[in-house]
C-alpha cells in the first residue's frame, strides 16, 4: 500500500529536475499524477510520462507555462475533469534569473524572474484551492530556495522570489488552516550543477577566471576550499555531499502524506545541512 493511494497530485516544471523527482517518488506512492512543463508535450509524455506508466501509475502530461493565468486556469480544469480532483499541489517551478547588481539588471529581466517563480506559486494556488476547500483536503508544496535566507551575491531577482514565497506560504497556511488544508514550503540548496552553473555566471559578471574542476573539488571537500565557489557554495556543505532533488522529494512526500496534517506554514531545508 502507498503512502499516497487515492490521492490526485499537479506537480509544475516536472520535465526534469525537483519536479521529475516528486513525479516519480509520488507516483511510486500511488498518486495519479498531472505533470507539466513548459518543453514540448511529446517530449515530456515520451520521457517521464513514460516512465510513469511504465511503473503502472496513473500520469497525464500538459505543456503549459505556469506564469501564465490562463495556461493555469486550464491546467487545473483539466486535471479536475480528467482525474475528479487535486489533492495535492507542488508548485515546483523556478527559474535561476540573472546573476547581475541591482543597477545592471533590467526591469525585465526582474519582472521574469517574479513572473515564474512566485506569480506561478500564486496562480497554482488560486485556481486549485477552490476544488480542495470543496473537498476540505488539501496539501500545498511550494518551492522556495536556500537563497534568500542566506544572501547569495549579485542574485536579488531570484533572492526576492523565493523569499516572497516564503511569506506566502506562511499567509497562506494561516488562511486555509481551517479548511483542512496544509502549505508549506521546501528550500532546495547545494545541488553540484546548479550551484556550478551560479558560480561560472557569477565569474563572468565579476570578471574572474573560473575554475570548474577546482570548483568541484572544492564544492565536495572542505570549506575551505569551496572559497572558490563563493562563500555561499560552502555554506551549504555541512553534510559534506551534494543535495539533490531526491532529497526534496523526500521532504515532499512527507509534506503531501495524510500523517502530515499538523505540519504547515514551514520552510523546510533540502540542501544537507542548511541551517539558516
Ligand atoms: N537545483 C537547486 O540546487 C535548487 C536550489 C534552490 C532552489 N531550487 C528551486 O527548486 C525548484 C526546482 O529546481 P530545479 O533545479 O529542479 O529546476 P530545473 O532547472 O532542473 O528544472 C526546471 C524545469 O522548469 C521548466 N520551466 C521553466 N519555466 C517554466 C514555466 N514558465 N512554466 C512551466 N515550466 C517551466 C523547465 O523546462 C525545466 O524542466 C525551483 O523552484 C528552484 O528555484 C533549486
Amino acid at each position: 500500500m502507498g503512502r499516497l493511494d487515492g490521492r490526485v497530485a499537479l506537480i509544475t516544471a516536472a520535465g526534469r529536475g525537483h519536479g521529475e523527482a516528486m513525479a516519480r517518488r509520488f507516483a511510486k506512492e500511488g498518486a495519479a499524477v498531472a505533470i507539466c512543463d513548459i518543453i514540448p508535450v511529446a517530449v515530456l509524455e515520451e520521457t517521464v510520462g513514460e516512465q510513469i506508466r511504465a511503473e503502472g501509475a496513473q500520469v497525464l502530461c500538459f505543456r503549459a507555462d505556469v506564469s501564465k493565468e490562463d495556461e493555469v486556469e486550464q491546467l487545473v480544469q483539466q486535471t479536475i475533469d480528467r482525474f475528479g480532483a487535486i489533492d495535492i499541489l507542488a508548485n515546483v517551478v523556478g527559474i535561476a534569473g540573472p546573476t547581475k547588481d541591482v543597477w545592471d539588471t533590467s526591469l525585465a529581466e526582474w519582472q521574469e524572474t517574479l513572473a515564474v517563480n512566485l506569480d506561478s506559486v500564486f496562480l497554482g494556488c488560486k485556481y486549485v484551492l477552490p476544488e480542495m476547500i470543496r473537498k476540505q483536503y488539501g496539501r500545498i508544496i511550494n518551492f522556495s530556495s536556500g537563497t534568500g535566507k542566506q544572501p547569495l551575491s549579485h542574485r536579488a531577482p531570484y533572492a526576492t522570489s523565493k523569499m516572497a514565497v516564503i511569506g506566502f506560504t506562511r499567509t497562506l497556511a494561516a488562511d486555509v488552516g481551517r479548511y483542512n488544508i496544509t502549505v508549506n514550503a521546501i528550500c532546495p540548496g547545494g545541488h553540484e550543477e546548479r550551484s556550478l552553473e551560479l558560480a561560472k555566471g557569477r565569474a563572468e559578471y565579476v570578471g574572474e577566471e573560473f575554475d570548474e574542476e577546482a570548483f568541484r573539488v572544492g564544492f565536495r571537500a572542505t570549506r575551505e576550499n569551496a572559497v572558490i565557489a563563493g562563500r555561499w557554495c560552502a555554506d551549504e556543505g555541512y553534510t559534506q555531499k551534494g543535495a539533490g532533488p531526491d532529497d526534496a522529494a523526500t521532504i515532499a512526500l512527507f509534506l503531501a502524506s495524510e500523517e502530515a496534517g499538523n505540519f504547515t506554514g514551514q520552510d523546510i531545508n533540502s540542501g544537507g545541512g542548511v541551517m539558516w
